[in-house]
């Protein structure tokens, strides 16, 4: 008789999106006549650039053809997209990043998720709270985070480190030591931002301790302060400490298209095994790339006209942030985020927690968000909204807020 893993048994509830999503769905049916407007979910709503468009048709007129056909694409991805990767990223910001050194993949919670694997199961993870539920869940699911509590809603092997209004939702270093620390920023879904200062003392905490920082950049390019690092590589030392993980989706609109990639230097090494290897043994077992065709498109990012046109959604995205922020603000709420992430973080004023404001919103003004405490304990009372819908769906939502 077969078994199963019965880590998946620990897990509780359903996972966030499903269960918001399953809200609404009974809602609207509930409700026919009502136009719900959803500012919960971080999928973008502006359709591929025109270059990544005219990308896509030129990859597939060359799978047409015996001469430019292409099949299984190279273990670490095409070199022409790593190349530019390297060059867009991170050769233009000064940090020493190889071409080599870049693992091209279909997405960055596919890699965020499948990471842990390189690790053994007595590494102790260390995490924000709130946090991305992923880094948590892939952890539950491989048995490393010992038992959950309920009450706490908290794993007995997992460092939460808070992220609050009091220290600027950028967590402080861990009492206890961590092996494996989880860190995001621009942050999901604080929406916050760490300097270069403060990311440099995680960089040289990690090497202190021996610890692996897992750095989620995926929102980097909603970056618009100076002293904000794009990726934990401009921080010294963070070569021999660091991997890090990209997606393009939130930069280019990649979403259904899938494309993302994750850096791990040949310098991070546990003796004399590199983390390199290991990822690039565990790519050529368990995974066959990204299409050439999506490579392709990934590549026209990186062109001058890609770029621009690239840059000028996520300007649309932060454009509709700054509505939400402002907006709320005049209505009274305290509202952080939103000015280096499209994702704004409100503080829930009243008594209400943030499943009850939740369904406060979605029936009072049919607005959906997120609730805070999706995203750990220390998100109760706070609910996430994103910049991701159409400019004429975020002025309507935040007008119908305005008049609760
Ligand atoms: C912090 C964070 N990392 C990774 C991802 C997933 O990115 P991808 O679409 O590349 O899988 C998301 C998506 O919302 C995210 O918020």
């Amino acid at each position: 008789m077969f078994k199963i893993n019965t880590n998946y048994q620990k897990l509780p509830g359903s996972y966030l999106f499903a269960a918001i999503g399953k809200k609404v769905r009974e809602y609207s049916a509930a409700h026919p006549d009502k136009k719900v407007i959803s500012l919960g979910i971080g999928d973008v709503t502006q359709p591929l650039a025109p270059a990544v468009i005219t990308a896509l048709h030129g990859a597939v007129d060359e799978m047409a053809s015996a001469e430019t056909f292409k099949g299984y694409a190279p273990d670490l991805g095409y070199e022409f997209l790593r190349k530019a990767i390297v060059e867009g990223d991170f050769a233009s910001r000064g940090c020493d990043i190889q071409p080599d050194e870049i693992f091209v993949s279909d997405g960055a919670k596919c890699d965020c998720g499948n990471i842990q694997e390189l690790f053994s199961l007595d590494n102790k993870v260390a995490v924000c709270d709130p946090v991305y539920p992923v880094y948590v869940d892939s952890n539950v699911m491989a048995g490393r985070t010992g038992t959950y509590d309920p009450k706490t809603e908290t794993w007995s092997d997992v460092i939460y480190m808070p992220c609050t209004e009091g220290n600027q939702f950028v967590p402080e270093l861990p009492k206890e030591t961590p092996d494996l620390i989880y860190l995001c920023f621009p942050n999901n879904p604080t929406g916050s931002a760490i300097t270069k200062a403060q990311l440099q003392e995680w960089v040289d905490y990690a090497n202190r301790v021996g610890a692996v920082i897992l750095y989620d950049a995926a929102y980097e390019a909603y970056i618009s302060e100076p002293d904000i690092p794009h990726s934990i590589y401009e921080c010294e030392g963070a070569r021999t400490c660091a991997i890090e993980f990209h997606s393009f989706s939130k930069n280019a609109g990649f979403t259904g298209v899938r494309l993302g990639y994750t850096v791990i230097p040949k310098d991070l090494k546990c003796g004399d095994v590199t983390l390199h290897s290991m990822w690039a043994r565990r790519h050529g077992t368990k995974y066959n790339g990204a299409p050439y065709i999506i490579q392709k498109a990934g590549e026209a990012v990186y062109t001058a006209e890609g770029r621009a046109q690239t840059m000028a959604q996520v300007a649309y995205y932060m454009e509709n942030a700054k509505t939400i922020y402002n907006g709320l603000k005049e209505a009274g709420y305290s509202v952080y985020g939103g000015v280096n992430s499209p994702y704004v973080w409100l503080k829930i004023s009243g008594s209400m927690n943030s499943w009850e404001f939740f369904d406060y919103l979605l029936e009072n003004a049919n607005v959906v968000g997120t609730p805070g405490s999706g995203f750990g304990p220390s998100g109760e009372g706070y609910f996430r909204l994103t910049g991701f819908g159409t400019r004429e769906n975020t002025i309507e939502a935040v007008e119908r807020i305005k008049k609760l």
